[in-house]
């Protein structure tokens, strides 16, 4: 069982239940090879803390001595592990040497009767330069074999491997048909080719071809990718567990891993790393040790580098930042940063997992930065949702944060006159009654702009002043006439956030008779929204975003047909719920497609009836496919608003 603990749009800490204990993901299996321990296994867990290793069934099967131990006393007392065992069949052996003499009914009944926690289906390794047919072909084969190792697994779990060369409606369709069997891990195979030549371009395709057809419930692991220097891209990515041989492989040739490459120790200037394995070592002291010796301080060194890395990459997955990370790491090498740039071609699947806001400000760290699928989304809705109070628009450029606060006279001058105030913002137009919500303050750009984001920004702001249709548009110091057109800037203010949040058809329902706005004394900032006497709707500082309040929900269900920012629960839940509970993913029946993380909802029961507000912290794939967890963090039942 796989539980999600902490999401940052498709990257998340998750829980991996498994009879040999819970792992925390995203993990790395370090490889061990059963006939050499170059680190043993007992070091990887107590030196180490690595809670779960991959070793291969197929050396041990045709290794007569390791063979019997392993029938006799079982893998984890063969090992001296406690933590969790992942074994692979053997397909590696024939990617290297060619065909294996083995059956899959064989190796998967030995890896149950050697006691392996995770095994693996003899997959089919679809080779990057194989064409499509033959890739098709063998697709078939594993899908067979898949689903007799499903039928063969007992106790044990079992790694699903997704196949399919390079292409991507082949990926997709492998990991659909994987999906439905009783599977535990899916593993994404035949992308070590992929690593070695650096096609990392390639490597982001398949991936997301994979995770699309994939069921978001199971831990997905990125086979033979152990270099930290793709471990936040791959997370990024949604890859939850990896595994290295390269570690020891390298070790053996004097080749040492850190986040920006692979390094040969002769090569090498200084020895510039603080690790526990290189701590009190010069590059002099490490070439007079014996072979042994050395091979073993580099595979520490080379665990040292992976298991910082992923510590930070959790880090950064806490605080809302992993792309970030990955806009840094992806700058260590040019191959990289075209996988860094290939993202941008799948923006539109990474934004249905995209959260609504984050905690913290959005860093910009460079052109790159623009493929964040928040871009994507600020650009549709305020194109499909903002609707100018006026039909002039004032155009101003980008200058302190908010724009409100540093245009406060300008803005005032040009309204007075009967334009509405627009800047040209890195997101595109910024309308001025937007200047606050997540990501447009909580952002940080550089000074000094580069062509390509003021190009697009400058393209962006033409199409919605066309989309607008302001019958005007000025820079707005050619506007010198002082007007005296009246205006509320915070009934504007109020009404265009509702319009960009929650859409135009929900805003005309919420927003009815008189509107009254309650505004912080100390900030001077939108607390509530009163209509008719009631209060709807609250602003929260933060993000700029609102609260939606009972009232506000109950005029949304009674105006916008379901399944509009509904979450439908089943009547096992409803007192739980309605006592401002949380609602799990076991006890919804349906859901609104278009949520996205952290979005305002209205939990309801099967006849559409009031019985929360909240937020959602799973989209409907999600939610449909996790047997525990919260659907939607609820702030108040209908039993208890306040
Ligand atoms: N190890 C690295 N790649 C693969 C793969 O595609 N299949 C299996 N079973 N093991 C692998
Ligand atoms: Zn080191």
């Amino acid at each position: 069982m796989f539980e999600v603990v902490k999401r940052d749009g498709l990257a998340r800490i998750g829980k991996f239940h498994t009879r040999s204990g819970v792992l925390e993901t995203p993990a790395l299996l370090p490889v061990v090879n059963p006939k050499i321990f170059t680190v043993t296994p007992r070091e990887l867990y107590d030196e180490f803390g690595f809670r779960a290793l991959i070793t291969n069934s197929y050396i041990i099967k045709n290794n007569a001595d390791l063979k019997e131990r392993a029938l006799e006393e079982g893998l984890h007392k063969m090992l001296d592990f406690e933590g969790v065992i992942m074994t692979d069949s053997g397909t590696f052996q024939s990617h290297m040497y060619g065909e294996v003499e083995v059956t899959n009914e064989e190796m998967v009944q030995f890896q149950k009767d050697i006691g392996t926690d995770i095994g693996t289906v003899l997959d089919i390794f679809t080779e990057p330069y194989w064409t499509k047919e033959e890739t098709a072909k063998s697709i078939e084969v594993t899908l067979e074999r898949m689903q007799v190792a499903c039928d063969m697994k007992g106790e044990m779990m079992i790694n699903g491997v997704v196949q399919g060369s390079v292409y991507p409606d082949l990926r997709e369709y492998c990991a659909e048909k994987m999906a439905t069997m009783d599977v535990d891990v899916h593993p994404i195979g035949g992308v070590v080719p992929l690593m070695e030549q650096y096609r990392y371009l390639e490597l982001v395709d398949v991936i997301v071809s994979s995770k699309k057809g994939l069921n978001p419930n199971r831990p997905v692991h990125l086979f033979g990718a152990g270099h930290p220097m793709i471990l936040a891209l791959a997370t990024l990515l949604g890859c939850d567990l990896f595994d290295s041989a390269s570690y020891a492989k390298f070790a053996r040739d004097d080749r040492l891993m850190f986040i920006d490459g692979t390094f040969r120790l002769a090569d090498m200037q200084s020895l510039d790393c603080n690790c526990p394995a290189c701590r009190g070592h010069t590059l002099e002291s490490l070439k007079k040790l014996t072979k042994d010796q050395r091979t073993k301080v580099i595979a520490r060194h080379n665990l040292y580098q992976i298991t910082s890395e992923l510590a930070l990459v959790k880090r950064y997955i806490r605080e809302g930042r992993l792309w970030e990370l990955v806009e840094m790491r992806c700058r260590a090498h040019p191959a990289l940063l075209d996988a860094l740039r290939r993202i941008k071609e799948h923006s539109e699947f990474l934004e249905l997992t995209e959260p609504i806001s984050r905690d913290g400000a959005m860093f910009y760290t460079g052109v790159e930065s623009r493929a964040r699928p928040l871009f994507n989304r600020y650009e549709k809705r305020v194109m499909e949702r903002y609707v100018p109070p006026t039909d002039k628009a004032a155009i101003f450029p980008d200058s302190g944060k908010p724009y409100s606060r540093a245009w406060a006279a300008e803005f005032d001058k040009v309204r007075r006159s009967g334009y509405t105030p627009i800047v040209i913002s890195p997101f595109g137009p910024v309308p001025a009654d937007l200047d606050e919500i997540y990501p447009l303050a909580q952002s940080l750009f550089p000074k000094l702009t580069d062509a390509e984001t003021e190009n697009t920004a400058d393209a962006l702001t033409f199409d919605f002043i066309e989309k607008m249709g302001f019958v005007e548009v000025k820079e707005y110091d050619e506007i010198d006439n002082d007007g005296t057109m009246e205006y509320d800037a915070d009934q504007l203010r109020a009404r265009a956030i509702s319009n960009y949040q929650f859409g135009i058809e929900a805003t005309n329902a919420l927003f009815r008779g008189k509107i009254d706005i309650v505004k912080s004394r100390k900030t001077g900032k939108i607390r509530n929204v009163i209509s008719d006497g009631e209060h709807i709707l609250s602003l929260r500082a933060g993000d700029g975003l609102y609260t939606l309040r009972a009232e506000g929900a109950a005029r949304i269900l009674a105006s916008v047909p379901s399944p509009f920012m509904r979450v439908v629960v089943n009547d096992d839940s409803v007192p739980f719920v309605s006592e401002g509970r949380n609602a799990f993913c076991q006890f919804v029946l349906d859901m609104d497609p278009e949520i996205r993380p952290m979005e305002e909802v209205i939990v309801v029961d099967k006849n559409d009836k009031f019985l929360a507000t909240g937020r959602a912290l799973l989209i409907k794939k999600e939610v449909e496919s996790f047997k525990k967890g919260i659907a939607v963090k609820v702030r108040s039942g209908n039993g208890d608003e306040a």
